[in-house]
């Protein structure tokens, strides 16, 4: 079948004629249209979102809970579409409760707004340099909101890149509660005439840095390698799992190709836990990796040690695990807040400010890495990957509501994982419950 492409006006179109348009040109399934337009006025704000919008994403949202974070609890909402990250997250977190949970701090929300100057001639930095103070002031004119929040201008960077011999005007700004991107666009738009007036050169571009060096958050947990024990099949002693989590955390820290899936599944959380807010994501992924390779080699972003208990012996070892990268988050601004199922993760968290929401999601980071690691250095992720592929595989064959655990229990059991084998079970006749327990989360 030849499909598209659509018509030239299609994004002049209103929603309803780029929702027609669409039926028309690809003669999407029921199934499949549903599932992007749930309701109409989802689709309104979808349309005053973005461009051309035709429906929204229902991507899975969940909650891991039981987080013990500086002493609080926290239910955290996670959008994913990947089985297994808010399962493992909730068993991090309960884990780690043994220890008396995480602990977690978070910079003060400073951003980089960068201005690229051309043809600056020998001594333009000192003048920009003795205005210093001028230009913050105009920064601070430039956004009268953020000032009277306490945030606004803080410092001034230049740096002369040794090729083009571009000027790097870097405006340090505190965003405060933002993630601050409109913020640090508009006061560098602003000040552009004026830059170029005190140095002589002129502006090639300006934008913020994404990078976000100087809003970093990170987090921390100690746990007695007893409470580790018997985690793994065959019971594996807590000392022995916390020596080989120590040990995966080296090897991600020598070998590159590691090191990158190591923060794939840190990022399993964090990004989990953006999304569901509503931040942005593309923001805290490019700063995380930028920041893993700041040393010139791809490293880690979590690092485990072992600390000797006072009796020498190896089950009163604590296990520590710590985390620290830029998280620009905000907790207000954009469509943070803004769309209601950001509002409902924010509400979840008790409305946290950005720098409470970058403690808690440094800390979400932290565990999903703990989780990841204790489950390969013990028993593998496989077996609980491929719990939940039964899952998805008994939904395909037509199981639904309570009947898809049945099936999904008994491929998993069968070890035959095919979507056959799900239709084969479905079939079977349901044998009924003797009163005993089903499975983990019944009793
Ligand atoms: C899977 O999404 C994430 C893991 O690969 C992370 C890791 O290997 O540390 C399990």
């Amino acid at each position: 079948m030849s499909v598209g492409p659509l018509p030239e006006k299609f994004r002049k179109l209103d929603l309803p004629g780029r929702q027609e348009q669409i039926r028309r040109t690809y003669n999407p399934q029921a199934e499949e249209w549903q599932a992007i337009c749930t309701d109409p006025r989802l689709d309104d704000l979808s349309d005053i979102m973005v461009e051309a919008a035709i429906g929204s994403l229902p991507v899975p949202l969940g909650l891991a809970a039981g987080f013990l974070i500086d002493g609080e609890q926290f239910d955290i909402p996670m959008a994913t579409e990947e089985p297994s990250v808010i399962a493992a997250a909730s068993f991090a977190a309960r884990i780690l409760r043994r220890g008396g949970g995480l602990s977690a701090w978070a910079d003060e929300s400073v951003m980089t707004a960068q201005l690229f100057l051309e043809g600056v001639p020998v001594g333009g930095e000192n003048r920009l340099r003795r205005e210093q103070e001028r230009i913050g002031t105009l920064v601070d004119g430039t956004l009268p909101g953020m000032k009277s929040r306490g945030g606004g201008y803080r410092d001034l960077e230049l740096n002369r890149l040794p090729e083009s011999d571009i000027l790097v005007v870097g405006l340090k700004i505190d965003v405060r509660d933002a993630m601050g991107a409109n913020a640090l666009n508009t006061a560098a738009e602003n000040l552009k005439p004026e830059l170029e007036r005190l140095c002589g050169g002129g502006t090639v571009m300006c934008i913020l840095s994404n990078a976000a060096r100087d809003r970093r958050a990170g987090a921390r947990f100690a746990l007695p390698v007893s409470k580790l024990s018997a985690l793994g099949p065959g019971g594996m002693a807590g000392a022995e799992v916390a020596r080989r989590i120590v040990l995966a955390s080296r090897i991600a820290a020598e070998d590159e190709q590691r090191a990158v899936t190591h923060n794939k599944g840190i990022m399993n959380g964090i990004s989990a836990v953006v999304l569901a807010t509503m931040n942005d994501t593309r923001a805290v992924e490019a700063a995380a990796h930028a920041w893993a390779a700041r040393s010139g080699r791809y490293q880690p972003l979590s690092r485990y040690t072992l600390r000797d208990g006072t009796g020498g012996r190896a089950e009163e070892r604590t296990l520590e695990g710590e985390i620290e990268l830029p998280l620009a988050v905000g907790s207000l601004g954009g469509a943070v807040g803004f769309h209601p199922a950001s509002r409902l993760a924010l509400r979840l968290l008790g409305f946290p400010d950005a720098r409470r929401l970058s403690r808690i999601i440094a800390a979400v980071g932290l565990a999903q890495n703990f989780a990841a690691v204790l489950a390969l250095v013990t028993g593998g992720i496989q077996r609980g990957h491929m719990k939940l592929h039964a899952a998805r595989l008994a939904y395909q064959a037509g199981a639904r509501g309570e009947e898809v655990r049945r099936v999904a229990e008994a491929v998993a059991k069968g070890g035959r994982y095919s979507r056959g084998e799900a239709a084969a079970i479905l079939e079977q006749p349901r044998k009924e419950p003797r009163g005993e327990p089903r499975g983990e989360n019944d009793r």
